[in-house]
């Protein structure tokens, strides 16, 4: 029987918008069976997740929540290495949404979830780093044109923590990184990955104080 919290989701914003986009949301109790099949890889704090319709983060928001649980149990002794993990743990998560609003809802939820785990407050530099990380892991686009909101090609920062507080970027394209799966059985799967999927751009390592001052410049120092 469903519960008072469950009843109360709201799954549909309104019928146009799931006649015009199948906006129809994931209720919780779904999305937490759905994760389980692949419970070990939600619960890594590195794994790598991309909802390509990701709405408002029904799927995003718990994939964070379990991964920062993870950097709760492994990095909680530690403020440093728990916020440097934290923020880690949010570069793994991605999406693409085609309406601005939903794109804008779950930057605004996945932020929450980190700020909440960190008790931050309003002007933290983490917060600003967080902010920094989603500008640009959440697109505004379409994810089967593969191209922005300005009609430009998708690309997406691969995030790395290089520990002792130094985070790595590097920028790959969207339609590059889908074609991995389809190299096998082909003269591509002789090469190595770094020789088929070379970054558009490379950053210089950086802390997370340079990325809180890229959110208000617009890209990381
Ligand atoms: C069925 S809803 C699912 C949302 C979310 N994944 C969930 O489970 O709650 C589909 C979402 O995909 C978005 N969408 C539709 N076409 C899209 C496209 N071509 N690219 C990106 N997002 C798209 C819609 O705006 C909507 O938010």
């Amino acid at each position: 029987m469903a519960t008072e919290a469950q009843r109360a989701e709201r799954l549909v914003k309104s019928k146009q918008r799931v006649a015009d986009h199948g906006e129809v949301f994931t209720p919780s109790w779904l999305v937490n069976d759905m994760l389980d099949l692949v419970k070990s890889e939600t619960e890594r704090i590195d794994s790598r997740f991309l909802e390509p319709a990701c709405g408002s983060g029904n799927f995003l928001i718990p994939v964070l929540e379990r991964k920062l649980a993870a950097v709760n149990a492994r990095h909680g002794r530690s403020d440093f290495e728990k916020k440097h993990y934290a923020l880690f743990a949010l570069m793994c998560v991605y999406g693409i949404e085609l309406l601005p609003d939903n794109a804008t809802e779950c930057r605004t939820n996945l932020l929450e979830t980190f700020a909440t785990f960190l008790k931050l407050g309003h002007d933290d530099v983490w917060r600003r780093a967080a902010e920094a990380v989603l500008a640009v892991n959440i697109v505004h686009g379409d994810a089967l044109k593969m191209t922005d909101a300005s009609g430009q090609p998708i690309t997406f920062p691969e995030w790395g923590y290089l520990g002792r507080g130094k985070f790595q970027r590097r920028d790959f394209g969207y339609s590059n990184l889908t074609e991995r799966g389809s190299f096998s059985g082909t003269l591509f799967e002789a090469f190595e990955e770094h020789e088929v999927f070379v970054p558009s751009r490379t950053y210089p390592p950086m802390t997370v104080q340079e990325l809180a001052r890229s959110s208000h410049e617009g890209e990381p120092a």
